[in-house]
């Protein structure tokens, strides 16, 4: 395998449009993401990504006609459409001067925002009633759409901030007693911090990016039966740029926690009651989620090395089942020259890497495609935790050295292109 020392290392410190907008699991590391656009990603090349997520793939590729996301998590959806909303700066600052003037003297809320189905407290009280004033304020403005959809991702990172998950969660993990108890963050202030932002993001911006981006909430597992996707009606793409989820929601990150504790106060917002989804709902939609198609599952056997009976294994199985069948999809709707480009990982489950490059390798292969390029890259720019506690909430495991089991170190990029397009010769590894 070629092991790049890091590709993206002349684009450190550079940035994807509104990249910072709000917190994202697994986010593509920026630099990785302009580079992937600079070498795969021609200027006139339609790009599709169905993982979205919070849309850095697709944020790189400003150039291009035609940008199409999908994603399972109503989240991403919001922060992918936020990224490319065209607002007017001057706008934004008198949205910013408004909080101002809104706080303290906004009138008691009519209803209150939050999550209802959680038995963990993740809101102070006083910080729900603010919150409710933040929302019914926000509802009482005269926003366009694209203000809106910015406004929208601004609080929803407002609203992660006020919670009592930690920081520097990797998945939704609660502030420990004494500092819940000392923790009291403004909802106004954190809003304003967050479209501040945005307002110095967009005032650094020459140019907005160019061509359509088309955003849709969707099950990536049924492209290949949806023939009214947006992926068929904006098909064929020339680039597949994406990044999946590296693994099962149970035993990897989990989408829906985070997100759905978010989106319990943005779906308030007028025009965003569509985006109100509860955490296992998300779950349930990601890889290796409910089943939505058919048995025999793929054997994770050359791809993971764990006991074949175990329950990890079927969980594995079922997760690669429905890789395959997004791959089976994709293929279908990939120009006759064009080029899928992936990042993945070698996550540990169960104790054992799972050799998710192979895996991708060998589903395009099937489809006649071959490889062209398979780098690995190290995750030196990546928050990403070396070691993470496999039972962060349960406090009476937590100290056990079993605990402790390491993620990735690396990430991996792989592109395939169809073996019949002439000139494509398979990169030696
Ligand atoms: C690794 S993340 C993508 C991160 C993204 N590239 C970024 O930089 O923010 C994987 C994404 O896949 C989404 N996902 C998982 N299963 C899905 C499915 N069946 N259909 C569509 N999206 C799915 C998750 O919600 C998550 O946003």
């Amino acid at each position: 395998m070629r092991r790049s020392t890091d590709p993206g290392d002349s684009l450190v410190g550079l940035g994807t449009r509104l990249s910072r907008i709000h917190p994202y699991p697994a986010m593509v590391p920026d630099e990785l993401a302009l580079s992937l656009v600079s070498r795969f990603v021609p200027p006139d090349a339609s790009v599709l990504d169905p993982f979205c997520g919070s849309g850095r793939l697709l944020a790189a590729a400003t150039r291009s006609p035609l940008r199409v996301g999908i994603d399972i998590n109503p989240l991403a959806w919001l922060l992918t459409q936020a990224k490319f909303a065209k607002v007017d700066p001057r706008r934004l600052r008198a949205i910013i001067a408004g909080i101002s003037r809104a706080e303290g003297h906004s009138p008691e809320p009519a209803f209150l925002v939050g999550p209802t189905e959680r038995k963990v407290k993740w809101f102070s009280k006083s910080v729900i009633e603010e919150l409710s004033r933040v929302v019914q304020w926000l509802n009482s403005l005269d926003l366009s759409k694209n203000e809106s959809l910015l406004v929208a991702a601004a609080l929803s990172a407002a609203v992660r901030d006020v919670s009592f998950a930690r920081e520097q969660g990797w998945k939704l993990h609660r502030l420990d007693a004494e500092s819940r108890r000392k923790f009291r963050p403004c909802p106004w202030d954190r809003l304003a911090r967050r479209l501040t932002y945005c307002l110095e993001e967009l005032s650094k911006q020459s140019s907005s990016p160019c061509g359509r981006t088309i955003v849709k909430i969707g099950d990536s597992r049924t492209l290949a039966c949806s023939g009214e996707s947006p992926v068929a009606k904006y098909g064929p793409f020339d680039v597949v740029l994406t990044s999946p989820p590296y693994g099962d929601s149970r035993s990897t990150v989990q989408y829906g926690a985070a997100s759905s504790l978010c989106l319990s106060v943005v779906s308030h917002l007028i025009g965003f009651d569509h985006l109100r989804a509860s955490g296992g709902s998300i779950d349930s939609g990601c890889l290796g989620g409910a089943p939505v198609h058919r048995k025999p599952w793929f054997s994770p056997k050359p791809y993971w090395s764990g006991a074949d009976q175990s329950p990890q294994a079927a969980s594995i199985s079922k997760y690669l089942s429905d890789y395959d069948a997004v791959c089976d999809g994709l293929v279908d709707h990939l120009s006759p020259d064009g080029k899928a480009v992936f990042v993945v990982a070698r996550r540990s489950a169960g104790g054992y890497r799972l050799k998710l490059d192979e895996f991708t390798i060998d589903c395009f292969s099937r489809r006649g495609f071959i490889l062209i390029l398979r780098e690995e890259r190290p995750l030196s720019h990546k928050r990403t935790p070396r070691l993470i506690n496999r039972f962060g909430r349960d406090a009476t495991r937590r100290g056990s050295a079993s605990a402790l089991v390491p993620t990735m170190n690396s990430e991996i990029v792989v592109v395939m292109a169809r073996s019949s397009v002439p000139g494509v010769k398979r990169r030696s590894s």
